[in-house]
């Protein structure tokens, strides 16, 4: 059998800043209270007219430049956004077109802060099937654009970024060696966007009522946080043959240092074996792991046969956990 790895990763930052003196300004709130309750300092916040598939974009050249591959060699790419430019056509259209590619296979994948691993899930079997020889995985989000900036409980939660990998079966970088996922679709309703789709279409009311920004019960969803990617993550390592003592990196979803912490511990990770952005950029959502392990590999670059844990957890709810392998090259 063919085996999935990824042989390059890229990632995009919008360049303005929104620090949380800035977010002092605008709601009830204060730097200590986001510190302390989250770990967040700043996060990007794209310009008006910077679009999710733009940023998807920018995080797609990086990632096919460090894999030393010609563009033209991708046949299919998978965009997992909450943001998607429009409802329809696919974010992954878009960039397709921005690429310059042409009739290849693209699509959306829709796992909110899951999203990433649930792409990789999705490339990993199209390759290790045979079905294609380079996938090209993005995640990519304008959460500004449904951040509620007159809600201090989610406002200065969110930030925008993208991130990308080229996963093929030849090449070296990360074996993809298992991951797991999961949803529970009856905890749906502890975190959503109210309006836009099909149950309430846009209408005066829903703007009125402020229906189009995320709404979020954040107590619940940090137990189920928690809680699933602990699991997700013993799972991950059990089909790996692996256990906790041999994950030399953690790299987990980017939503609260309280909730990457109690992580760590329960996995008796060292915090300095722990990568995290979260100060910097904020939570963004799908693209959070993905531009984390691009910054491991550029900025610390893990040795070879040492192992990483990417875990996530988003609405849905949804989690997930896969487990890669540094190869030499
Ligand atoms: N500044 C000051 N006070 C605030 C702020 C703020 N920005 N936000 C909330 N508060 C207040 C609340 O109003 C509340 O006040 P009250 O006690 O007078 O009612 C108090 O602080 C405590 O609020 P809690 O919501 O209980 O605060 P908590 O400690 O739970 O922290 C947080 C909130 C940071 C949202 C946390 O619950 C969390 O991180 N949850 C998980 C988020 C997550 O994992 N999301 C994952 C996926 S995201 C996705 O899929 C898009």
């Amino acid at each position: 059998m063919k085996k999935a790895r990824i042989i390059g990763t890229g990632s995009y930052l919008p360049e303005r800043i929104l620090s949380n003196a800035d977010l002092e300004k605008i709601v009830d709130t204060t730097d200590e209270w986001i510190v302390s309750r989250t770990g967040m300092k700043e996060r990007r916040i794209a310009d008006e007219n910077e679009y999710t598939s733009d940023m998807g974009i920018q995080a797609a050249k990086a990632a096919i430049e460090d894999a030393n591959i010609d563009v033209g060699a991708i046949d299919c790419i998978i965009v997992a956004t909450l943001t998607p430019d429009y409802i329809f056509p696919s974010t992954a259209s878009l960039v397709q077109q921005g690429l310059g590619l042409e009739e290849i296979p693209a699509v959306d994948m829709q796992a909110a802060c899951t999203g990433y691993i649930y792409a990789l899930a999705q490339s990993k079997a199209y390759i290790e099937s045979g079905m294609y020889e380079n996938v090209l995985v993005i995640a990519s989000e304008k959460l500004s654009a449904v951040t509620d900036y007159e809600d201090r409980n989610t406002c200065v939660l969110f930030g925008d970024g993208a991130a990308a990998c080229v996963v093929s079966h030849t090449g070296a970088g990360y074996h993809i060696d298992a991951i797991t996922l999961g949803c529970d679709g009856k905890q749906s309703d502890l975190l959503y966007q109210p309006a836009g789709g099909v149950r309430k279409p846009a209408s005066a009311a829903t703007i009125e009522g402020r229906e189009h920004f995320i709404k979020m019960n954040g107590k619940e969803v940090f137990k189920h946080a928690v809680r699933r990617m602990e699991s997700a993550s013993v799972e991950a390592l059990e089909k790996s043959g692996l256990d906790k003592t041999q994950v030399s990196w953690l790299v987990p979803h980017q939503a609260n240092t309280r909730i990457i912490e109690t992580l760590a511990k329960r996995f008796e990770i060292p915090m300095e074996r722990v990568f995290m952005t979260i100060h910097k950029y904020g939570n963004t959502s799908a693209s959070a792991v993905g531009i984390a392990l691009d910054e491991l590999e550029k900025t610390s670059t893990p040795k070879v046969s040492e192992h990483i844990l990417l875990t996530a957890f988003g609405a849905g709810l949804t989690w997930g956990a896969a487990v890669l392998t540094k190869e030499g090259s």
